[in-house]
C-alpha cells in the first residue's frame, strides 16, 4: 500500500453535535448496556455553534490506547470508553473475518490515540458527553472501516449520545430486548425540515456542580414512583404527540409538550429521595418569563427545557427571537463589559414594548444569565477532510 494511503487510514478527524431532548430520557433498566426505561426525542443543535472534534490515530508504534480530553489525559480504562472501543474492534474483526474489510488488517492489532476537544466551554453546562461519545464512536468507526448503524454503540458510552448520531429531529426508541439490540436512535425529520425553528441556550451564571445524570437517574429509578408512572403511562403517548407536532411543524403543540415534559422530569427529581434540585432561582425566573410572554400574546411562542442543570434551553421561531432576547436582557441585565451577551447566530435589534414589560412584571435579576448561545437544528457527525485540522501530530501526540 502506498505510504499516503496508509496515512489516510491511520488518522481520522470528525465532529459531532450536541442534542437537547424535548421528551427526556431519565432512568435505565440496564446500567451496563445503558438501556432506558422510556423512549426520548431530541433536536440536534448546529455544529457551527456547538460541537466536539475528535481525532483518532492508530500506529504500530503506539504502546497503549490513550485518550486526551480538552488537552488533559484521561483514564482510558473507564468502562464506558472500553465498551465503545471493544464494540468497534469486535465489528472490525467480524468484517475482516467476513472478508469484506477494505482496511489493512494489521490495524486491528494496533493501539489508538484519541484526542477530543469541545468548541464550547464546559461551564455552558451542556451535555458534552453526548457529543463526546457520538464523536468518539463515529471517528473510531471511520478508522476501523465500519459502516451502518452506530447509535447502539454510542448509546453504550452515554445514553443521550445515541441521539447525536443523527441530525435534525431524532428519537431514541427504548426497545424491548434484554441485549439492547433494538434500543437505537432514528431520525424523525432532517435538520432542513423546520427552517424557522431557533434554539437559544441561556447560560446561567454562578453554576455549582450538581448531581450528575448517571447517579441522579439511578437514585430516581430506586426511589421515585412518579418516574415509573411517567415511563409507563405518560411518555408513550407523548412520543406519538411529539412526532406528530414535529412532522406538522406545529409550534404550539411542540412547545407545550416540551415544557410539560421538562417540568415532569424535574418533578421526578423532586420525587427522588433524597430529592435532586437542578433548577435554581434563575431557572424559575426564566420559566415565569416564558409563561408570561406567551400569555401576553395569547399563544405559545416560546418553550423552555432544562436538563440536569440550571441552564434554560429555549425553543422558538425566528420571528420571536429579537423580542425575547430583549426581554432576557431587560430582566437579567448583563454585566457591562462582560463580553458578547449574544453568541452564535446573529440576532436583530428589537424594541421591548412597555405592555410586554408590564405583562412580564418580574423583579430584574442582574447578571443572572451570563450569555446566550443562539443556534438552530443541524446535521449529524461529519468527517473533517482538511488534514491541518487533525488534533494529533505526526509524532502521534496531541498537537
Ligand atoms: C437530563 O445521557 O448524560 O439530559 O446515559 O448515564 O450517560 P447517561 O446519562 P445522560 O443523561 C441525559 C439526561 C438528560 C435528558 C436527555 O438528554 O434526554
Amino acid at each position: 500500500m502506498p505510504e499516503n494511503t496508509m496515512e489516510k487510514h491511520n488518522i481520522v478527524t470528525c465532529t459531532a453535535p450536541v442534542n437537547i431532548a424535548v421528551i427526556k430520557y431519565w432512568g435505565k433498566r440496564n446500567e451496563e448496556l445503558i438501556l432506558p426505561i422510556n423512549s426520548s426525542l431530541s433536536v440536534t443543535l448546529h455544529q457551527d455553534q456547538l460541537k466536539t472534534t475528535t481525532t483518532v490515530a492508530t500506529s504500530r508504534s503506539f504502546q497503549e490506547d490513550q485518550i486526551w480530553l480538552n488537552g488533559k489525559e484521561e483514564d482510558i480504562t473507564h468502562p464506558r470508553l472500553q465498551s465503545c472501543l471493544r464494540e468497534i474492534r469486535r465489528l472490525a474483526r467480524k468484517r475482516r473475518n467476513d472478508g469484506d474489510s477494505p482496511l489493512d488488517p494489521s490495524i486491528l492489532s494496533q493501539k489508538v490515540h484519541i484526542c477530543s476537544v469541545n468548541n464550547f466551554p464546559t461551564a455552558a453546562g451542556l451535555a458534552s458527553s453526548a457529543a463526546g461519545f457520538a464523536c468518539l464512536v463515529y471517528t473510531l468507526a471511520r478508522v476501523f472501516g465500519i459502516e451502518g448503524e452506530l447509535s447502539g454503540i454510542a448509546r453504550q458510552g452515554s445514553g443521550s449520545a445515541c441521539r447525536s448520531m443523527y441530525g435534525g429531529f431524532v428519537q431514541w426508541i427504548m426497545g424491548q430486548k434484554d441485549d439492547g439490540k433494538d434500543s437505537l436512535a432514528q431520525q424523525v425529520e432532517p435538520e432542513t425540515h423546520w427552517p424557522d425553528l431557533r434554539i437559544l441556550v441561556l447560560v446561567a451564571s454562578a453554576e455549582k456542580k450538581s448531581v450528575g445524570s448517571t447517579s441522579g437517574m439511578q437514585t430516581s429509578v430506586q426511589t421515585s414512583c412518579l418516574l415509573m408512572h411517567r415511563a409507563e403511562s405518560v411518555v408513550p403517548g407523548r412520543m406519538e404527540e411529539m412526532i406528530e407536532a414535529v412532522r406538522g411543524k406545529n409550534f404550539a403543540a411542540f412547545a407545550d409538550l416540551t415544557m410539560k415534559d421538562s417540568n415532569q422530569f424535574h418533578a421526578t427529581c423532586l420525587d427522588t429521595y433524597p430529592p435532586i434540585f437542578y433548577l435554581n432561582s434563575v431557572s424559575q425566573q426564566v420559566i415565569n418569563l416564558v409563561h408570561r410572554f406567551n400569555r401576553h400574546y395569547g399563544e405559545t411562542r416560546l418553550a423552555y427545557t432544562f436538563d440536569a442543570g440550571p441552564n434554560a434551553v429555549i425553543y422558538t421561531l425566528q420571528q420571536h427571537v429579537p423580542e425575547f432576547v430583549q426581554a432576557v436582557q431587560h430582566f437579567f441585565p448583563p454585566e457591562r463589559n462582560g463580553g458578547q451577551f449574544i453568541q452564535g447566530l446573529p440576532v436583530n435589534q428589537a424594541a421591548l414594548s412597555e405592555e410586554l414589560k408590564q405583562a412580564i412584571a418580574l423583579e430584574p435579576m442582574p447578571k443572572g444569565i451570563s450569555y446566550i448561545i443562539s443556534t438552530k437544528a443541524g446535521p449529524g457527525p461529519r468527517v473533517v477532510e482538511d488534514p491541518t485540522q487533525h488534533l494529533i501530530g505526526s509524532d502521534g501526540m496531541p498537537k
